[in-house]
């Protein structure tokens, strides 16, 4: 709230009805009764709902009472007042300058808007009133800039039309995963004990999170759709519905994880074939009444054949078959199926050494390229395995030219230090949202996902709870921010969106002249991210973690399982081989160059160099260290930057709130202690395998 003071202290002028704008108003109207500014409503024009009462009487145009500070606009509800006309004119002209004439109506764009600073007056304007809740957003992240200079018309657009945050919330707690399924900012926001919270409060302070950052969708509930969760579908719809009117006042869209079984769970039909007629009936019912309840719904979610979850092979049908059946029932109404595409053997022979898993969602997925409807996503995990620190990208992302595809980002961290780690996962994004799969001249993944009509937009597994600070340790709010910021703009930079969360969260702090916190906060968490991946696992050979729950080090842990995360190290050497040459052939699952690329030892880029090799352990990288001297050194490094971070932190005692700095100092306790666990163990582990000793012969246990 303190980061709406520029606001809250002027005079605003709002024009536009509806139910969206009357979230801006209430916005800048609490922020005004707060640092005693005012604001004005003026729902003016044929659509915008002034027959709604909301209208505070103002006139609709000439002599509104101004002059104001800020005016929020919306393109349609005209005539608007004098400066907002000039800067609308203004954007106009140079729009059609910059791509010809024929584009000269070119609107602002859905969710899109326009700011301007023009004759001391701060103007935005949206041609929807979700584009006036994310311009009125932009103004809040400006602060006292938005009110300084004049500054011509930018226009603002999302990249992605869809993006969303995946709870795995389960309804009723799970009794091994609990309430949240890799979750670790305590309780779900929107479900405690087998029923929907009572006080939903905290639910619409989420959807206004959201809306700051650009999140548009949510799904509610876990992937992984257990008993109670596949009833939400029918007669618990009822508690969906009033998510949704939580969020609706933030432009945030609910979607549902479902059951593929569910016909046959709820006892509706004899069978879950998608091919089955009555199948496909109950499919269309149940999506009618969910519509009925929630007219502005998403759609589904769907994890089939996958980790046990039912799926169409049952029936001998495919991925297509089953993807399509949801998305038909969804069409009528405009809403998506999300099919997730990991999709892989988890029971495997670990003695078998031609499966890979990594091979395993491309090979079920690329062959069904050009099957899918229109409104069916295929969501992609960014790596090929799980979620890892370090992983190549998907290959599937840029082997499906012919379906909408989605990149799915762990937001949760699960793999990262589970929220008792500082890890900024930024730079990790986006190196994925950078990386050409065609090489330099080619589109990235960024345009893939994003693509304007063809692309199915970005989503994150949430890392929120009912925890006081939202996500657990304070600093993986950054992460919850930047996922947000990244799905609508691919190509900022992550110190940048940093820069802006520790202005927004610290507004006080970070003000201050000297700039200490926020060179502190980005001393800490900038590479935090490059130093989890030292302390773990090296050179993206991936996993080590203990079985069941992925905290601290068990180099060992998954290496005789059916999981198919495997290291293959011996005394000579580590690494798994996916060349075409000797190995599983994963490499042949990307286009050149980088199948050319991954393919050849020298020329692997050394951070991804046991993901695609088995190497001796005297191979030299490229800086010139062999394997084993790398891996002891980024072990003892990654240790000690995390004591320089815990050392950093401790010095801003005073400069934020005392319970905050508190909590960051006992987790940052803990991560040392982690960091020191994984060093010893992958360290030990190395000699003991190896033989070798360190260069520097530092103490090894
Ligand atoms: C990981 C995670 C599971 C989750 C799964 C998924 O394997 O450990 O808890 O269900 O990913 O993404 O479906």
């Amino acid at each position: 709230d303190e980061a709406f003071r520029p606001i809250g202290s002027r005079r605003t002028l709002l024009r536009g009805g509806g139910p969206l704008a009357g979230t801006v108003h209430e916005e800048v109207a609490r922020a005004c009764a707060r640092y005693g500014g005012s604001v004005r409503r003026q729902a003016a024009g044929p659509d915008d709902g002034a027959a709604n009462g909301r209208d505070d009487g103002g006139e609709a145009g000439g002599d509104d009472g101004g002059p104001y500070d800020l005016v929020l606009a919306l393109t349609a509800a005209g005539p608007l007042p004098a400066v907002a006309e000039a800067v609308l004119a203004g954007f106009r002209r140079r729009s059609a300058a910059d791509d010809g004439p024929a584009v000269e109506d070119e609107g602002i764009g859905e969710e899109g808007y326009v700011v301007a600073r023009r004759d001391g007056v701060t103007v935005v304007l949206a041609d929807s009133a979700a584009g006036l809740l994310y311009g009125l957003f932009h103004v809040v992240r400006l602060g006292e800039e938005a009110f300084g200079a004049e500054r011509p018309a930018e226009r603002h657009r999302p990249a992605a039309r869809l993006r969303m945050l995946d709870h795995w919330d389960n309804v009723a707690v799970h009794p091994v995963m609990g309430q949240v399924e890799r979750g670790y900012a305590g309780g779900s926001i929107f479900w405690c004990d087998g029923a929907l919270r009572d006080d939903l409060t905290r639910v619409a302070a989420y959807g206004r999170l959201l809306a700051a950052c650009g999140v548009n969708a949510v799904a509610v509930n876990n992937v992984n759709v257990h008993a109670a969760e596949t009833r939400l579908l029918t007669d618990h719809l009822g508690d969906v519905a009033a998510i949704a009117d939580r969020l609706r006042p933030y432009g945030v869209r609910v979607h549902l994880s479902v059951n593929f079984a569910a016909p046959l769970a709820l006892g509706g039909t004899a069978t879950a074939d998608p091919l089955d007629e009555d199948v496909r009936a109950w499919w269309a019912a149940v999506t009618t009444r969910v519509y009925e309840a929630i007219p502005d719904f998403g759609g589904y979610v769907v994890k089939a054949d996958s980790e046990g979850q039912p799926g169409p092979h049952a029936y001998g049908r495919d991925h297509a078959d089953g993807a399509n059946l949801l998305a038909g029932a969804l069409a009528p109404f405009g809403g998506v199926v999300h099919w997730r595409a990991f999709v892989y053997n988890h029971r495997q022979d670990w003695r078998d050494r031609s499966t890979d898993r990594a091979r395993a969602a491309y090979d079920h997925f690329a062959p069904l390229d050009g099957r899918f409807r229109d409104n069916v996503i295929l969501q992609v995990k960014h790596g090929p395995i799980d979620f890892q620190v370090r992983e190549p990208v998907s290959p599937v992302i840029a082997a499906m030219p012919r379906t909408r595809v989605a990149l799915e980002l762990q937001v949760t961290q699960e793999y990262t230090g589970q929220q008792r780690h500082v890890c900024y996962l930024a730079p990790m994004w986006s190196e994925v949202l950078g990386f050409r799969p065609w090489g330099p001249a080619g589109p990235g993944v960024a345009d893939i996902v994003a693509g304007d009509v063809a692309g199915g937009g970005l989503v994150g597994v949430s890392n929120a709870g009912d925890d006081p600070y939202w996500t657990g340790h304070p600093l993986a709010q950054a992460n919850l921010y930047t996922f947000g910021r990244l799905a609508w703009a691919p190509s900022s930079d992550p110190a940048a969106i940093l820069d802006e969360w520790i202005g927004l969260t610290f507004p006080l702090a970070a003000g201050r002249d000297d700039g200490r916190l926020r060179e502190a906060l980005h001393e800490i968490m900038d590479d935090s991210c490059g130093t989890y991946e030292r302390y773990t696992a090296p050179l993206g050979v991936g996993f080590m973690v203990r079985p069941g729950h992925h905290y601290g080090p068990d180099v060992d842990g998954y290496e005789y399982t059916p999981w198919g995360t495997y290291h293959f190290a011996d005394r000579d050497g580590v690494g798994v081989d996916r060349t075409r040459a000797t190995g599983t052939g994963f490499t042949g699952q990307y286009p050149p160059p980088w199948s050319e690329v991954y393919e050849s030892l020298t020329r692997c880029p050394d951070e991804l160099l046991l993901f695609f090799h088995h190497v001796p352990y005297g191979h030299v990288l490229h800086d010139g260290s062999t394997v084993i001297q790398h891996i002891y050194d980024t072990h003892f490094a990654g240790v000690e930057e995390v004591e320089r971070a815990r050392l950093r932190w401790a010095e801003l005692a005073g400069l934020v709130p005392a319970a905050l700095h508190a909590r960051v100092r006992e987790l940052f306790a803990e991560q040392l202690r982690c960091a020191e666990e994984w060093r010893d163990q992958v360290n030990a582990y190395f000699l003991r395998k190896s033989g070798v000793p360190d260069a520097q012969g530092r103490r090894i246990p």
